[in-house]
């Protein structure tokens, strides 16, 4: 059976690149395998957290999802934390994670930055979280961004390694579907730096929460050059600005960048913003709108929470029970 597993952190709230590269393909993929969605509140705690603020975006964040496509009657949609079962997994394990897997984990080190003594063990053990996530539902695929394929493929290394100690094929080793034409959208103030959702700069990001007006500013003040676009997709090599953006655009037409390029037939780039302009609201607002009125019944979508984590928990305890089982763990039989 293909079931697929992915995350998202409720740092804050959902962006552009969050849903072009990973949430927009997780609605298709509803269709065509059994799906589970969760918001990694784990996860978010790597870095500090106000708690009111915390609890509030997890919420926002099922809210997006839902109003972004994901349809609670086809996907478990849940919040990380109601599953107890992952961070038990987690420590299984972080017994069979050498330490040099971990120390070759690029986003460790970008965001422990030079203060590596003061980062949190979480921050470190962080991707093994992420590998428990996805193999306490035996997840066979995982559609994510770009920057998350190194923990994919420590995922299935630690995969392999359960299966091999214990010899036999217990766990799959998940796939990691990387497709659309915005696999890694870029900071709308610096093209060579991924959008997210920490950096300090607001107008780094097209939030899903951002209105009309702001879109339009944000995308107006966006760094670009000074040429126009060009003919070819070969020439945006070398113009990481302009080649997010119209790379943006593609994703959000569905249209291949030579097309695109064609369209605008070499057009300034105050042209080519305007027309982002209108396809980015006309693709976003609606979502915006949906969100705002689902969040204003927040019962109802606690209500979709608590139902999937009641779902999701009766897979991940079943696996945990076989994961402990083979093992060796004891599980005492009452009188
Ligand atoms: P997170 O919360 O940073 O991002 C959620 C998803 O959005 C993708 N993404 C992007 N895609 C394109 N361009 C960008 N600028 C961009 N920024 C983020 C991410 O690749 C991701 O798919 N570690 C994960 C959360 C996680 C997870 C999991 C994912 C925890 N457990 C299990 C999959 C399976 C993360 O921090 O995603």
């Amino acid at each position: 059976m293909n079931r697929i597993l992915s995350g998202i952190q409720p740092t804050a709230a959902m962006h552009l690149g969050n849903y072009l590269g990973a949430v927009r393909n997780w609605v298709g993929l509803q269709d065509s395998f059994e799906t589970l969605y969760c918001v990694v509140d784990l996860h978010a705690l790597t870095l500090p957290q106000n708690p009111a603020e915390l609890r509030e975006n997890s919420r926002t964040l099922a809210a997006t999802l839902m109003a972004a496509g994901i349809d609670p009657r086809r996907s478990i949609l849940f919040v990380q934390s109601s599953v107890p079962a992952h961070s038990e997994l987690a420590w299984l394990f972080s017994c069979l994670t050498p330490l040099g897997w971990l120390n070759r984990m690029t986003q460790f080190k970008e965001k422990a930055g030079k203060h590596k003594e003061q980062a949190v063990l979480g921050l470190y053990s962080y991707p093994v979280l992420m590998a428990a996530d996805i193999l306490i539902y035996r997840a066979t695929h995982v559609p994510v961004g770009e920057d998350q394929k190194q923990h994919l493929e420590l995922t299935r290394e630690i995969a392999g390694a359960f299966n091999y100690r214990y010899g036999r094929e217990y766990f799959p080793l998940p796939e990691p579907q990387i497709f659309g034409s915005a696999t890694r959208v870029m900071s709308l103030r610096d093209g060579t730096k991924k959008m997210s959702k920490s950096d300090s700069s607001d107008f780094s990001r097209i939030n899903m929460t951002d209105d009309a007006d702001t879109i339009a500013l944000k995308i107006r003040k966006a760094k670009t050059d000074p040429l126009p676009l060009p003919a070819a997709p070969e020439d945006l090599e070398a113009r990481p600005e302009a080649d997010n953006l119209v790379h943006i655009y593609a994703a959000l037409t569905h249209k291949p960048v030579a097309e695109v390029l064609a369209e605008f037939n070499e057009a300034p780039f105050s042209t080519f913003k305007s027309a982002l302009t209108d396809i980015a609201v006309t693709a976003l607002a609606p979502i915006a709108e949906e969100m705002r009125r689902l969040l204003a019944d927040p019962g109802y979508v606690d209500g979709v929470l608590h139902e999937g984590g009641g779902k999701a928990r009766a897979i991940a305890d079943a696996t945990l029970r076989e994961v402990k089982e083979i093992m060796g763990i004891l599980t005492p039989a009452g009188p």
